[in-house]
């Protein structure tokens, strides 16, 4: 064969391949408002960059006429490419071929991108649409998902991994992107479930549809299993390449830093009024974050999940920072059981990958009830206290209002390692917030008065002393448990003066195996 023809072959299998199951399949595929497997990459992806792997793959299992059925690349369309010019490796499932369905070639050939992204540090983005696990191929298809697992496990904590689902992800198939370390689930075409609504049925007798057993709202606000719940596509992969601008490409690097020009030393005058005068009002601490942080961008994790506690990303003259805070808003910024979980996983994202904390606190503390107790509030609240304590990354806390009980513990609070602890000038730091204290320190004089008028009054007074007592911030200050107390409108200049005292922080955690946080 002359080398034209040669060369030619070639091009007729490129081309083969890129059209996976085929053009009718394709086509269904756009009816259903879904881009294919590539070109997903080629919107994710800074254009021509990327480089694709085997291609040339095809399953080989011959039972129940497989032998007849194959197609080039085999469902799963892998390899490299770049996001802002930084290196990334991509799987992305391919519906038209057995509908994404996973073989154990198709395993090997994510396998080989995962390998490839951990021998030099590279973030592993998986764009997921798949039925699961090739039912023809059998157990061979179960060892591919656990060699994908294993491999989620030991990238965990060395280089990002994002996961977008963007079709069906069924059976075993969620577990992989619930390895990873954010999933984007796009609305109205996706969804996530260990069993399907027959399964459900069968075994439960209950009633469900595909939405709302397992639907990207679903997931990003009851089970917060999802940490971003997208309109289309298209939203979800601009979020991708977002949420990189704010990570290292692996946890030996510092996430990168971008120009800023927004001034750092901005005052916000706004933010002197923002807490109101009575304790028990709330106000919206995203305007605190927004009004801070550069150009106020905020990108916000979890967003509809325990909104009594706010997690995302922001940047502080031009460092990408995580930022914690509790929200007055909603619960009263109480800490439950998820809003727990939720802080402390993004606590440790940000450990993991040299991202400094900024923690703001409005808290009145846990939340009390037989629900939250047989719910497990106590393990739960320990892993926030854990991930604060264990995490060696800059943490600047700033307590704007209360910081009350455990919870002013937890809050990145200086006996937890924090390295610079502001409050501002409204910060109540005590045991209990002052109804709760007045109750259990005068208890016998309150039922001893009989007179209701004089009983309120008596409450009142107590409340009032204990209030200028301790519910300010210059008891801790006294202790140095707070490093000053700062004028709020100052706040971000403040923030950026700290982080770029700690630009250059080590700390370290004894020698271990691991540790053993609260599961
Ligand atoms: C082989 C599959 C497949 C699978 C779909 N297909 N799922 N082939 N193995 N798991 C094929 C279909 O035969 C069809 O082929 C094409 O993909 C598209 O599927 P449709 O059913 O026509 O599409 P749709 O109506 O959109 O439904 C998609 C679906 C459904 C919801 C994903 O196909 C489905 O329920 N599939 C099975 C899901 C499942 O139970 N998977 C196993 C989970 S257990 P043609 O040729 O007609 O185009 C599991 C264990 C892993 O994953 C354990 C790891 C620990």
């Amino acid at each position: 064969m002359a080398i034209e023809d040669k060369i030619k072959k070639l091009m007729d299998m490129r081309e083969l391949a890129r059209l996976g199951g085929g053009q009718k399949r394709i086509d269904a595929q756009h009816q259903r408002g879904k881009f294919t497997a590539r070109e997903r990459i080629e919107l994710l992806l800074d254009e021509g960059s990327f480089e694709e792997f085997d291609m040339f793959v095809s399953h080989r299992t011959v039972d129940f006429g497989l032998d007849k059925q194959t197609y080039l690349s085999d469902g799963v369309v892998t390899g490299y490419g770049t996001i802002d010019g930084r290196l990334v490796y991509v799987f992305s499932q391919d519906f038209t071929v057995f509908g994404g369905s996973l073989s154990e070639m198709y395993a090997q050939k994510i396998c080989k991108v995962m390998d490839k992204a951990m021998k030099v540090g590279a973030p592993v983005i998986g764009i997921n649409d798949s039925g699961g696990a090739r039912i023809q191929e059998g157990v061979k298809s179960l060892g591919g998902y656990a060699d994908i697992f294993q491999r989620n496990i030991m990238a965990s904590g060395v280089v990002p991994q994002i996961s977008a689902i963007f079709g069906p992800c069924a059976g075993g198939a969620v577990y992989s992107p619930a390895l990873t370390d954010f999933t984007i689930m796009a609305k109205n075409t996706s969804y996530m479930f260990v069993t399907g609504p027959k399964v459900v049925k069968t075994v439960t007798g209950e009633t469900v549809t595909d939405e709302e057993l397992g639907g990207a709202n679903v997931h990003a606000s009851k089970s917060g299993v999802s940490h971003f719940a997208v309109e289309d596509e298209k939203e979800g992969i601009l979020l991708i390449r977002k949420l990189l601008s704010y990570m290292p490409q692996n946890n030996l690097e510092d996430p990168p830093l971008s120009p800023c020009d927004d001034p750092i030393d901005r005052l916000e005058d706004r933010l002197n009024e923002i807490v109101p005068d009575n304790p028990n009002k709330p106000y919206d601490v995203k305007e605190v974050i927004h009004s801070i942080v550069d150009y106020s961008e905020f990108v916000e994790v979890q967003r509809n999940y325990a909104a009594n506690i706010i997690v995302g990303f922001a940047k502080f003259n031009g460092m990408p920072v995580g930022i914690v805070a509790n929200q007055p808003l909603y619960l009263a910024g109480v800490l439950d059981i998820n809003a727990s979980r939720k802080a402390a996983r993004f606590v440790r994202f940000c450990d993991a990958f040299n991202i400094p904390i900024v923690t703001l606190v409005d808290v009145p503390g846990f939340l009390p009830g037989t629900a939250q107790e047989y719910g497990g509030i106590i393990i739960h609240g320990a892993k926030l206290l854990f991930a604060y304590g264990e995490c060696t990354v800059p943490k600047v806390t700033v307590i704007l209002r209360k910081a009350y009980g455990g919870a002013y513990d937890v809050m990145s609070s200086k006996h937890l390692r924090g390295d610079l602890n502001y409050a501002w000038p409204s910060a109540e730091i005590a045991v209990m917030g002052p109804r709760g204290a007045i109750e259990v320190l005068h208890n016998r004089e309150i039922s001893s008065i009989t007179d209701d008028t004089e009983r309120a009054n008596f409450i009142n007074e107590k409340e009032t002393d204990y209030r200028n007592k301790f519910a300010t911030p210059y008891v801790a200050a006294k202790y140095g448990y707070i490093d000053d107390v700062i004028e709020p409108r100052n706040t971000r200049f403040r923030i950026i003066r700290a982080l770029q005292s700690l630009a250059t922080k080590k700390d370290t955690n004894p020698p271990k195996k691991h540790s053993n946080i609260p599961l």
